[in-house]
């Protein structure tokens, strides 16, 4: 049985323009330490995936479809039910820090609390375990700045603090929701390497969400590539770096930066993506596509399987877009 099972998942807001259909249909299953990253570009409804997962969607929106957690729904479960799975079994890292940490509170005492509040422990027990978490993702003296403010470590070693606070309860499953956008480079691969370390030594299942195909090449498994809230491909990350099987995936391999390229020039794709209110039928990547014929505008091929676990949604056959 996987760990993480999600079926036909849509997720929708009411706003007063119309429907946003942010997220369309969605499937996909996370073993037990697996590795899946979440690609696209900004408003393919990565997030608002996530959210409806954790059932975190803002008050205008509606999720349908199904997740099952451990053998368990999860998808608008009730309060009592996805509480205790949000706080210890599923964790969240934002790309902003500040959103899950309490900038009033040291930081030794909202660590500790998660653990006396949701697993009974004793406070000067809890803050040792906060501290052996703050080592853990290598934050230097960590038992002397476990009683600092948020707001009085630096910017990357904020994160790593978020980062500890998530594996307080030695969770299954970790969402990672651009982790390391707002940092700087060098300070982005240092997380990134520190989340793949700690998820080969915990051997939590991960979701990473990221807009960069190469963040995801060096951290995860398998890929689902998301646009217009709709799965276009579904693939282990080596086989669709040597072949991708869908246009938008071609466009998100040029547009990964590198190390080689001259300037600050990259290879983005042309045109913008789609306004997700009352969209139109067809492929959603259709207006943007280099390969688009007229009935890509009239409806799009379901998500199919093409090769051993791999899986595309195009109209057009492979050799037409290769
Ligand atoms: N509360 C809301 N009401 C209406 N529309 C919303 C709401 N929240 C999100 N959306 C819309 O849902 C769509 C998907 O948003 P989402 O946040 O999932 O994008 P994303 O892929 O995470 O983008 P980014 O890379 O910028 O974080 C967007 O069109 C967004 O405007
Ligand atoms: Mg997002």
């Amino acid at each position: 049985m996987a760990l993480l099972d999600v079926k036909d998942l849509s997720v929708t807001f009411a706003t007063p323009e119309g429907t946003v259909n942010a997220v369309n249909g969605v499937t996909f299953a996370l073993d037990k330490g697996e590795t899946l990253g979440i690609v696209g570009e900004s408003g393919s409804g990565k997030s608002q995936l996530s959210f409806a997962i954790m059932g975190l969607l803002a008050k205008n929106g509606t999720a349908t479809g199904s997740v099952i957690f451990d053998g368990k729904e999860i998808l608008n479960a009730p309060p009592k039910v996805i509480g205790p799975i949000r706080a210890m079994k599923i964790a969240m890292i934002f790309q902003d820090p500040m959103t899950s940490l309490n900038p009033y509170m040291r930081v030794a005492d909202q660590m500790a609390e998660v653990l006396t509040h949701h697993k009974g422990m004793a406070k000067a027990e809890a803050v040792t375990e906060a501290v052996r978490m703050l080592d853990a993702v290598k934050i230097p003296d960590a038992k002397g700045r476990v009683h600092l403010y948020p707001h009085e470590f630096s910017g990357g070693m904020r994160q790593r603090v978020m980062i500890a606070m998530s594996l307080l309860g030695r969770p299954e499953l970790l969402i990672a929701d651009e982790p390391t956008t707002a940092l700087d480079v060098t300070v982005q691969a240092q997380i990134m390497k520190l989340l793949s370390e700690l998820q080969r030594d915990f051997g939590m299942a991960t979701i990473l969400i990221t807009h960069d195909l190469g963040v995801v090449a060096g951290f995860c498994e398998d890929v689902l590539v998301l646009y217009g809230g709709q799965v276009m491909e579904k693939s282990p990350v080596e086989p669709l770096f040597q072949m991708p099987a869908h246009p938008y995936s071609k466009g998100l391999l040029k547009a990964i930066p590198r190390v080689d390229q001259e300037g600050d020039e990259l290879d983005s794709i042309p045109g913008s993506p789609p306004n997700m209110t009352n969209a139109p039928k067809g492929c959603p990547f259709a207006p943007r596509c280099d390969y688009v014929r007229d009935d890509c505008r009239e409806r799009l091929n379901p998500l199919t399987q093409f090769a051993p676990d791999r899986w595309r949604a195009c109209n057009r056959t492979l050799e037409e877009i290769a």
